[in-house]
């Protein structure tokens, strides 16, 4: 087994986001977001669930905290709720809700963890989507106001922000594939919300650059970085415009080099981006970080027949619960990309980590979950090896603390390194908890 070397300073965390912990979803004057729309309308999510209690973390918050601080994790990735701070999108704010974040991050400067906040992690306020949603410019807006608000109540003691979480799935698996809320089905609604999704990024950042305070953003992007499933040519061809649907419609704005033609001009889409004068600017304006989630790799054979020229392989990889393939030298592969892509720019792993089917329930009081153990050591194998090779990669939050509310999936699938009970809402530590607890305190591997 190959050893695994980090930086003294490197940074340990683990990740969440708001809706998938939460619950209190009718409490303290929350409003409405699209994934409690989208929750409730049958046939959306896995056996009807919704995020409603989820793990209770809006009233167990100090107790998860414990965990983290147990777990000896340098720094939490968490989410906003916008709803929860402006129930209606924008104008009239919620105290109750700015509040409940002034208390977790309290909590966690006591605890000596350093919290990373993440603005937007998919929970829309269901009035902005009913204006049309990120398909609409004004909804870029919109995020860059939530933005400035969410600065001024906590900028004094959160140094590390997140505009967008995974704008790949705030697009088109939102508005194309009708797999996540609103579950719209049009692709030209998935560019345009791309564009604007992009345009948001660039107004919370030069939001925070104005507001003169110190501390680093960044964004989380979950790239496809997919291998041509053979050498030849057309597969070498057809993996490109794989990424460049995928990835580089992000990271090429955020390079400065704008969308990335090949694709548009395959695809004859050019004109569905609605650029418009100065936008590609902002949102070319330098980051601090850039955020990376990675789960897999996916091989790209050429399909002439299929729109953008190929399609999916399978590798007879071994597979988590998701059915994702377990590719660990997929991930160093991205590492090589992104630095290859952002030359010197500091690099975060702001979620990586797997699903198993666990047993039900803690069996004097452990879980045994081997598979996600090697998941998660085979992929900090692929960030040592990085590291020692050069790439900028300054810390990891493992996906996740507690088993949670994993979107269409409802909680039919758990990637916690902390058993939920979901009817009592215990938590019991899992084998990889103790794991990943000995691995940085040292004592690991
Ligand atoms: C990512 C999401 C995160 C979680 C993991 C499994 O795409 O950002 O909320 O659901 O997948």
């Amino acid at each position: 087994m190959e050893e695994l070397s980090f930086p003294k300073d490197f940074l340990w965390g683990v990740a969440a986001a708001s809706y998938q912990i939460e619950g209190a979803a009718r409490e303290d004057g929350r409003g409405e977001s699209i994934w409690d729309v989208f929750a409730r309308t049958p046939g959306k999510v896995h056996a009807g669930e919704s995020g409603e209690v989820a793990c209770d973390h809006y009233h167990r918050y100090a107790e998860d905290v414990g965990l983290m601080k147990a777990l000896g994790v340098g720094s939490y990735r968490f989410s906003i709720a916008w709803p929860r701070i402006f129930p209606d999108g924008r104008g009239r704010r919620n105290p109750k809700g700015f509040d409940f974040y002034q208390r977790l991050v309290d909590a966690l400067l006591e605890a000596g963890i350093e919290p990373a906040a993440t603005l937007y992690h998919w929970d829309l306020p269901q009035p902005l989507e009913e204006k049309g949603g990120w398909p609409e410019r004004d909804t870029a807006y919109a995020l860059g106001d939530y933005a400035v608000a969410c600065y001024d109540a906590l900028g004094d003691r959160v140094k590390t922000w997140i505009t967008l979480n995974e704008p790949w799935c705030s697009s088109y698996l939102s508005y194309a594939y009708g797999e996540h809320a609103p579950g719209k089905r049009d692709e030209t609604l998935a560019l345009r919300a791309v564009h604007h999704l992009n345009l948001a990024h660039g107004l919370a950042l030069e939001a925070f650059r104005g507001s003169g305070r110190g501390g680093k953003i960044g964004i989380t992007l979950n790239l496809s970085t997919p291998r041509p499933a053979s050498s030849a040519p057309e597969d070498r061809e057809a993996a490109e415009l794989a990424a460049d649907r995928d990835s580089r419609v992000f990271t090429g704005p955020l390079a400065g080099k704008g969308y990335p033609k090949r694709w548009l001009e395959k695809r004859g889409i050019a004109g569905l981006f609605p650029v418009q004068p100065g936008d590609l600017e902002k949102i070319a304006k330098p980051i601090d970080f850039l955020g990376l989630n990675y789960y897999t790799e996916h091989a790209i054979a050429a399909d002439p027949g299929a729109p953008d020229g190929g399609r999916v392989v399978p590798q007879g990889y071994p597979e988590t619960h998701m059915g994702w393939a377990v590719v660990p030298d997929g991930f160093l592969r991205q590492l090589r990309w992104v630095a290859r892509e952002f030359p010197g720019l500091p690099l975060y792993v702001t979620e990586n980590g797997a699903a198993y089917p666990d047993p039900e329930k803690p069996v004097d009081g452990r879980v045994h979950d081997p598979e996600r153990i090697a998941y998660l050591r085979g992929h900090l194998g692929a960030c040592s090896r990085a590291i020692a090779e050069g790439v900028q990669l300054k810390g990891y939050y493992l996906w996740t603390l507690l088993d949670n509310f994993e979107w269409a999936w409802g909680y039919s699938r758990r990637f916690g390194i902390v058993h939920t009970d979901y009817r009592t809402l215990a938590r019991t530590p899992k084998d990889s908890y103790y794991w990943y607890r000995d691995l940085i305190a040292g004592r690991g591997e």
